[in-house]
This record gives C-alpha cells, sequence and structure tokens, in this order.
C-alpha cells in the first residue's frame, strides 16, 4: 500500500489538480465545470485490453454528451506516447476518439486518486513501479465523487454499466426515487424509503406496494398522458 495513500469515498470532493492532456492542459475542477465527468484510468499505452476499451468509450460518446457527462481518461504515460496511441486506436476500432487523456507519466495525478495498486503484481512496468489500474470516478456537476470502480488489468470495463448508473444518479437526485438490481432507463424505480404513502401518493400517483419498504412506480418522466 502507498505510505501516503488519501482514501477518496463516496461524497468525497473529487481533488483538484492541473495536467497535460491530448487535448491541452486543464485545471479538473475547470475542466468539471457545470458537468458530470467520468475519470478513467487504464494501466498503460500500447495495452491490448486498453485499446478495446477506449475504443468503446470514443464510441459511446454521443451518449456521454446526452448526459451532460465529460469523458477523461488517464494513463501513466507521455503526452508524444499518447497521441500515437490515439491513432491506432482509431484505427483498430473505427472511431474518432475526441475525449481528453491526460498525460500522468510521473503518476503525480493517478497517486493522487489513488489509482495505482501496489498489491497487485500481475500490473507492474518493467521497473516494477506500479501501473495504474482500472479505475473509474463519477463526478458530479458540485465535484463530488458519486462512484469508484477498481477493475484488474486483465479485464475490461463494462462502460454501459457506468453509463446506467449515470442515469440512475441522475434520476435520483432530480427524484426521490432509487433504482432496483439491473434497473434500467425506462423500467419501473423504487421509491425512496424516506417517502411516506401519503406523499408517495401525490409524487408516484398508482404506486405498487409489494412490501411497506419496497414499493415501485413507473420511472419519472416516461407516464403516459
Ligand atoms: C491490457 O490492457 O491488455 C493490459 C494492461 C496491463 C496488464 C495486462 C493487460
Amino acid at each position: 500500500m502507498s505510505p501516503d495513500r488519501n482514501p477518496l469515498r463516496l461524497g468525497s470532493i473529487a481533488p483538484d489538480f492541473e495536467a497535460e492532456t491530448t487535448k491541452g492542459p486543464i485545471k479538473f475542477h475547470d475542466f468539471i465545470g457545470n458537468s458530470w465527468v467520468i475519470l478513467f484510468s487504464h494501466p498503460a499505452d500500447f495495452t491490448p485490453v486498453c485499446t478495446t476499451e477506449l475504443g468503446v468509450v470514443a464510441r459511446l460518446q454521443d451518449k456521454f454528451e446526452e448526459r451532460n457527462v465529460k469523458v477523461i481518461g488517464l494513463s501513466a504515460n507521455g503526452l508524444e506516447s499518447h497521441q500515437e496511441w490515439i491513432k491506432d486506436i482509431n484505427e483498430v476500432n473505427d472511431v474518432d476518439l475526441n475525449f481528453p487523456i491526460i498525460a500522468d507519466a510521473d503518476r503525480k495525478i493517478s497517486t493522487l486518486y489513488d489509482m495505482l495498486d501496489y498489491q497487485d503484481i500481475t500490473n507492474l512496468d518493467a521497473k516494477g513501479i506500479p501501473f495504474t489500474v482500472r479505475s473509474v470516478f463519477i463526478i458530479d456537476p458540485k465535484k463530488t465523487i458519486r462512484l469508484t470502480l477498481s477493475y484488474p488489468a486483465s479485464t475490461g470495463r463494462n462502460f454501459d454499466e457506468i453509463l446506467r448508473v449515470v442515469d440512475s444518479l441522475q434520476l435520483g437526485d432530480k427524484n426521490r426515487i432509487t433504482t432496483p438490481a439491473n434497473w434500467k432507463h425506462g423500467d419501473k424505480v423504487i421509491v425512496h424509503p424516506s417517502v411516506s404513502n401519503e406523499e408517495a401518493e401525490k409524487l408516484f400517483p398508482g404506486f405498487e406496494t409489494v412490501k411497506p419498504y419496497l414499493r415501485f412506480a413507473a420511472q419519472p418522466g416516461t407516464q403516459k398522458a
């Protein structure tokens, strides 16, 4: 474990930083602005799983934009390497990767975000220094961390799942609801336990009670007129 480990939790403010990216220098909080942000790291440039992951994320760009989400990648290599690798990603996946990738050769930002797993001996560079793992942070416009994920180097992530979490969080921020297992946009939602039945009648007319603590309602915004 890193001696200066500073665990980031759900509800923590995402630390601010300055960095060079493939789209120019950024100050992270200014980059977030009024958007949601998905900050995700991958072990290194020119690695096979990462090459497929970045292609998938590039292809989902419209879906992120529809949800007011900016995507930003990070790997522990320099800008020149990133720019060369993007050419490969575009060629292999037939995409036009348009989101920034942070150059973090000195691992300053990955250390700040605890993206280095010192115990994962399958994920070391030639000098035995840990690469970044596959971390994901969903950050809201208030700069609050709303999701963290840490995947092993050997397993590519499911970015549809990350979009699904964004949908759930955004819906839950606007309505007093939660979302059940395997929920996806358009499915029934759960009335938040803090909502009384009296309030639920007004907020979710026709809601369905399975147990006093488990009440389902149509997803707000999807009811027929
Ligand atoms: C990959 O992206 O394929 C990868 C990266 C680091 C270690 C193992 C696999």
